[in-house]
């Protein structure tokens, strides 16, 4: 069989939809600024879709920051990886201010979470060491576990019975192999807005002599007192041995960054691939964060504002009856039960007669006959956006109830782009 003639005939999961919703389910465009407004195919929509949790992806003193630095620096400084030829004193100020804001002694600065994230685990860990995670980490964690040439154990979401289990398999091995056991988590689970079971994972480190790494991704700048994340949040920042925050979300740009003690981001330094083998982070991103953090340390404004449409709008949804699942963070699924074309339908409504931008999630990520509408408030929106986006999702939802969308072929009414 040709290579190419089998990746033809099968797209896989997610590209046997595109004939049918390229633009508009997938790879739709969001134009104009980014903000709860946008335009997609020609018409305004409240957009309920971006991880711009803080509203920073339009600051004007991020624009101006981002803006000033692309003029004096140009996007190519500096050449060269890091250790090769691409160090500046402002990348240093960078991993010195993110370690002082999330409490931790170093920090190294990863040009991509996911990327970061893989290469991270796959330097941390060698074969004789064990890995236990939760079965509803993100790709990026899943992905650096099948790098693992030793064992990994992976325990069902948030059972810290089933962990604890999986920890003393680990230990029975790693006294064997003289290895170590590496748990990783996320801090918030970005799908479902759950938060990890932190304060009871940390209370067996004792007992297993484990080392926790969490991904934070959507808890860094919002969670927390200070934004310090879901650590700070559940009262155990300092039981977390290594600690990942992404500038992909409440930072509004691009890049990551790992904190720890200074031998453990030393190793990583020296030892990371995905930093090693690629060029370092351009200095106008780096000088673009530095605004960010400095906004994220004394606008707290901004966190208030999140949290402010956050409740009201995890409130509204409540009081009509849905059923938003175990979220405790900005991160808010309203769950449905309905079949895939129901699930099309009801979205194509939403955007096209109710102008409501929000992103679905179908099985398999959810149960089959589930449909998840993930709904992402940020601090731009305001209290009428949030009344409006509950009475609508009210009409939908009846809609559903009677059966309207049911009766419908997959996406009608969408006219699917070219992909
Ligand atoms: C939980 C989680 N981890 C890691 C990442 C990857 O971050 P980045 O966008 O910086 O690659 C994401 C972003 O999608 C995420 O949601």
């Amino acid at each position: 069989m040709d290579l190419f003639d089998k990746i033809t005939k099968n797209w896989g999961p997610l590209g046997k939809w595109s004939r049918m919703g390229h633009g508009y389910f997938f790879f739709p465009k969001l134009e104009g600024k980014i903000s709860n407004k946008m335009t997609f195919k020609g018409e305004e929509m409240l957009v309920w879709s971006t991880n711009n949790y803080l509203g920073l992806a339009d600051h004007p003193e991020v624009r101006k920051a981002d803006a000033d630095a692309a003029a004096e620096y140009g996007m190519a400084s500096p050449m060269g990886s890091r250790m090769m030829s691409g160090n500046t004193d402002l990348h240093e100020q960078l991993d010195s201010e993110l370690s002082d804001f999330v409490g931790k002694e170093k920090t190294i600065l990863l040009n991509y979470g996911y990327q970061g994230m893989v290469s991270a685990i796959d330097c941390l860990v060698d074969r004789h060491d064990v890995i236990v995670y939760d079965s509803e980490s993100h790709a990026c964690i899943v992905d650096g576990v099948r790098l693992h040439q030793g064992k990994r154990f992976v325990f069902p979401h948030n059972n810290i019975e089933k962990l604890e289990n999986q920890l003393k398999r680990a230990k029975v091995i790693t006294d064997e192999t003289k290895g170590g056991i590496l748990v990783i988590t996320e801090g918030v689970f970005g799908m479902a807005g759950d938060l990890s079971k932190l304060k009871e994972i940390t209370a067996l480190k004792s007992k297993y002599n484990f080392r926790l790494f969490v991904d934070d991704a959507h808890g860094f700048g919002t969670m927390g007192k200070t934004g310090a994340g879901t650590g700070e949040h559940c009262g155990v920042q300092d039981l977390i041995d290594i600690y990942f925050g992404t500038f992909a979300k409440a930072m509004a740009s691009i890049g990551a960054f790992i904190s720890s003690e200074a031998d453990i981001i030393g190793f990583l330094r020296y030892n990371s691939r995905s930093q090693i083998y690629a060029k370092s982070l351009p200095l106008p991103l780096v000088v673009g964060a530095l605004k960010r953090l400095e906004l994220l340390r004394t606008k707290p404004e901004l966190k208030e504002s999140l949290w402010k449409i956050t409740n009201a709008l995890q409130s509204g949804f409540k009081k009509e009856g849905f059923d938003l699942g175990d979220t405790e963070s900005c991160v808010t699924p309203v769950y449905i039960s309905g079949a895939l074309n129901e699930a099309s339908n009801l979205l194509v409504d939403l955007r096209q007669n109710h102008k409501i931008f929000c992103s679905i999630v179908v099985y398999p990520v959810v149960p089959k006959d589930t449909i998840m509408l993930r709904v992402i408030p940020t601090a731009i929106h305001t209290l009428e956006n949030v009344e409006y986006t509950v009475a609508a999702f009210k009409t939908v939802k009846k809609n559903l109830d009677a059966g309207q969308y049911a009766k419908q072929e997959m996406g009608v009414g969408v006219t699917a782009d070219k992909v």
